[in-house]
């Protein structure tokens, strides 16, 4: 039987510490890691979780959450039941030029860094289980779309995921991909923007979560430092607790400005600062840094 055109079952890079095989179903999914949507799998339970998942979140987005994101949400469509992708990709084409596409879950870098780059954003298809309800330690359904795709209809922030994309095939080739994921972790995952009114989240990972939206706008406990791509790039992260440091951006545009220019020199540079002042803590301050409080 040929299994050409699908992956025999590769196990996508599991994220973090140990050697859990991915959730996912893999043998669902086309050589580049897509599938497609399994909607009339989800079950009136699945549907529900993601209802009142989607409640919950909306509820608390004010006075937390930038205002592209607050202006955008709606393009998920209702949250009675779990969208289909299909929906969001017709409206989102006709914003930014994206497409989301349905994946079995974590998928390797690669595959993932040329669907950003032919903006195409891979969503997991399936949603966590009502009692991991606050917290699921795989991205799920919720994370992948409540959290990430709202954004991916403001144009500069499209184009700074595309370039992100185009990056990450570059950094494969120049072994800096751990001081790229650092910038996603900061940026699109964990990033805060300051607005006249005050900071705003823009960051997925702290979009989709419950208590870590207000704790990062509002806890004392966290640093909230000045974005600075090299320092950044220097910086370590948490994946199991609320992050002790969160980057500061002004705008989408100086996101994409300060990450326009080419990172060859940028990851020689990143990699000599470590090899002598080592990395940074999460939660450290350096003398003299802009922080917000
Ligand atoms: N300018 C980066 C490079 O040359 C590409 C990039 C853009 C990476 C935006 C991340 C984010 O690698
Ligand atoms: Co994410």
């Amino acid at each position: 039987m040929s299994l050409k055109g699908r992956n025999q079952g590769v196990a996508p890079v599991t994220y973090g510490e140990g050697s859990r095989p991915p959730r996912g179903d893999y043998t669902r999914a086309h050589a580049d890691y897509t599938c497609e949507q399994a909607w009339s799998e989800y079950t009136p339970s699945d549907h529900d979780t993601y209802r009142r998942l989607y409640t919950r979140q909306t509820q608390q987005l004010s006075g937390l959450a930038c205002e592209e994101f607050i202006a955008a949400v709606q393009q998920l469509g209702a949250p009675e039941h779990i969208p289909h992708f299909d929906a969001i990709s017709e409206r989102l084409v006709k914003a930014t030029g994206w497409q989301i596409v349905g994946v079995p879950g974590l998928i390797p870098e690669e595959a993932f860094f040329s669907l950003l780059a032919a903006r195409k954003f891979p969503v997991t298809d399936w949603i966590r289980k009502p009692e991991e309800f606050d917290y699921v330690v795989e991205p799920d359904v919720f994370h992948d779309l409540f959290g990430h795709v709202p954004l991916l209809f403001n144009p500069v922030f499209a184009d700074y995921m595309q370039a992100y994309g185009a990056g990450g095939m570059k950094a494969s080739h120049l072994d800096a991909c751990e001081l790229l994921a650092r910038l996603y972790w900061y940026t699109v995952e964990f990033g805060l923007i300051a607005t006249p009114a005050g900071l705003r989240a823009y960051g997925a990972g702290i979009l989709s979560s419950s208590g870590e939206l207000r704790y990062s706008i509002r806890n004392r406990t966290p640093k909230r430092i000045a974005f600075d791509l090299k320092r950044l790039m220097r910086t370590k992260y948490k994946i199991d607790s609320y992050q002790a440091s969160y980057f500061v951006i002004d705008s989408f545009a100086q996101l994409f400005e300060a990450t326009a220019p080419d990172f060859t020199p940028v990851y020689r540079e990143v990699r000599d600062r470590i090899a002598h002042g080592g990395e940074i803590d999460a939660g450290a301050v350096l003398p003299g840094e802009r922080t917000f409080n």
